[in-house]
């Protein structure tokens, strides 16, 4: 894999932060019920990593010389974390979680392999910093799940 891999992974990753953002955030707000709380805290809390983590993808661009997306170059790929039309199927927001943080961790995944194969270390050191928070997300929508499948 070349450099051109490592800032085109940079850029994918920094779109995919952004779109979770915007789908944490609405699903953060939607869910109605007593039980949905959890989620809901826990979805607000994310926002806000993800958030740094978009940061951190756009900084390290900017020390590289090329730039983030802007919204022009957006294209939405999260088709599974729309907020339900039945504000209380939370499974099924669940399932778009983990589903987005797979993804995400897959992402990490081929960017600290990139970064690696091109030396680049301060690339990779941020690769695998997300990477760890990404599979912290998914253990604990995991939990979620069973908790729900239980049910
Ligand atoms: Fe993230
Ligand atoms: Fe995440």
């Amino acid at each position: 894999m070349s450099d051109e891999d490592v800032t085109r992974l940079l850029k994918e990753a920094y779109s995919d932060e952004i779109e979770t953002v915007m789908n944490y955030l609405s699903n953060a707000v939607v869910l109605d019920g007593v039980r949905a709380e959890e989620i809901k805290n826990s979805l607000e809390a994310d926002v806000q990593e993800e958030l740094d983590h978009a940061r951190m993808l756009a900084e390290r661009l900017k020390q590289l010389d090329e730039q983030p997306p802007g919204s022009m170059e957006f294209e939405a790929r999260q088709e599974s974390l729309q907020p339900p039309e039945d504000t209380t199927d939370v499974p099924s927001v669940i399932e778009g979680v983990l589903e987005a943080e797979d993804d995400a961790i897959e992402t990490y995944k081929q960017l600290a392999k990139a970064a690696e194969e091109n030396d680049d270390l301060v690339t990779e050191d941020i690769a695998v910093t997300l990477l760890t928070d990404e599979e912290a997300h998914r253990t604990e929508f995991r939990g979620f799940r069973k908790e729900y499948v239980q049910d």
